[in-house]
């Protein structure tokens, strides 16, 4: 019998779109208010789900508990409060949400032995989210 699991986590951190093999102009053309040279931030909601045969013993997927320790030791603790662009992951990728989103997923997949990562879904705003589920 398997199930899913979501879990939702939270950082804030903050980042400014822009592509440097791309011209000055092009880049507002392309990423608007977003390109500011100073960057802004966003509150990022994370959903974690994951996918496993329910044990019938504990009748859980997973605990909870070894989730939190893994998600926040790999990804909060590591996003949280940062500049995105300053980070070696992001300084040949341009820090859009949905780069993010992989970025997250490639992190926490294969990392975690209690269940496998399904998918990371992320809201960046009220009105977005991404989601990726891998390859
Ligand atoms: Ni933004």
């Amino acid at each position: 019998m398997r199930a899913h699991l979501t879990r939702r986590y939270w950082f804030s951190a903050s980042h400014r779109l822009h592509c440097s093999t791309m011209s000055p102009k092009r880049n507002v053309q392309t990423y608007g208010k977003c390109n500011n040279i100073h960057g802004h931030g966003h509150d990022y909601f994370i959903e974690v789900t994951v996918v496993g045969p329910v044990n019938s013993e504990t009748g859980m997927i997973c605990n909870l508990a070894d989730l939190d320790t893994f998600v926040n030791g790999t990804v909060i603790e590591r996003f949280d409060h940062e500049n995105l662009n300053m980070l070696p992951e992001f300084s040949e990728v341009v820090p859009t949400t949905e780069n993010l989103c992989v970025e997250i997923f490639n992190i926490l997949n294969g990392g975690f032995h209690h269940a496998a990562i399904e998918k990371v879904r992320i809201e960046e705003t009220s009105q977005n989210s991404f989601e990726y589920t891998g390859e």
